[in-house]
């Protein structure tokens, strides 16, 4: 059994049916991309998984316990962790508050709090520099480590991260997917949604790809970067993979 196991979730907003059977796996250690296009479901997957939104069916457990219904913040206690879209860090706190806001449901214990700060410090020396620095005067970059490392702060057996990459220079963009890529090697699940597909299956063990709310694809991430229908979606922007 994985860690994670989603099966056949419908989703819907209002009568629009976002997820029509959306079924994934995840263990430790993997990184699993989520691809697709805008408006495949990639988000609504991951705010699903979150408890932010409620599925109309299907199944979601983490370590064999079904976690449909919990709400969201009992869903981080229990090891899932969510990197929101837009890097939603506070801009008038500096970088060691919002790192401190991370570890709110261990806020009890400080001597684990301090650990963990200093285990998000060394995967990202940069936020270590400017611990004091308010998150709002931060780069793109370093603001997107800042959210990665805030997840962080609660120790997730599941980490989900949607767009890391997103408005960052090519650069940056690798050194945030390397360091995806080390989280992983770490012990955690990582579920990573990007529309850079070809960097993300770099570092990716397995990917999905989504088109319309299901699964269009999936596959050993290597198989699926050299396959021919995800190649050519490539180029033509993801349109269609399922219909190739
Ligand atoms: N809050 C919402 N209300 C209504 N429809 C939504 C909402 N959020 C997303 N959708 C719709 O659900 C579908 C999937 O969206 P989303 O999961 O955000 O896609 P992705 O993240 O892959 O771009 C899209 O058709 C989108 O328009
Ligand atoms: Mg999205």
């Amino acid at each position: 059994m994985a860690l994670l196991e989603v099966r056949d979730l419908h989703v819907f907003y209002g009568n629009i049916e976002a997820l029509k059977g959306i079924s994934l796996d995840a263990q430790p250690k993997q990184v699993v991309a989520i691809l697709g296009g805008n408006g495949a479901g990639k988000t609504t997957t991951l705010r699903t998984i979150s408890g932010l939104l409620r599925p109309r069916s299907g199944s979601i457990t983490c370590d064999g316990k079904s976690i449909v219904g919990v709400p969201a913040h009992v869903i981080v206690g229990l090891g899932l962790s969510q990197v929101p879209e837009g890097r939603r860090i506070f801009n008038i706190l500096n970088v060691e508050e919002n790192l401190s806001l991370g570890g709110y449901l261990m806020r009890s214990h400080r001597q684990l709090i301090k650990e963990r700060k200093a285990a998000v410090y060394e995967l990202f020396p940069r936020l270590a520099e400017r611990r004091g620095q308010l998150a709002g005067t931060l780069s793109g970059g370093e603001q997107q480590m800042l959210a990665i490392g805030r997840a962080l702060m609660s120790d997730p057996k599941v980490l989900m991260l949607d767009e890391p990459s997103l408005g960052l220079a090519p650069m940056l963009a690798r050194s945030v997917l390397k360091t995806v890529r080390r989280i992983a090697d770490r012990g955690a699940a990582v579920l990573l949604v990007e529309q850079n597909a070809r960097q993300a299956l770099a570092i990716a063990d397995y990917a999905y790809v989504i088109e319309v709310g299901r699964i269009a694809l999936e596959g050993e991430a290597a198989a699926l970067a050299s396959d021919e229908r995800v190649q050519k979606a490539y180029l033509g922007g993801f349109e269609s993979v399922g219909s190739a």
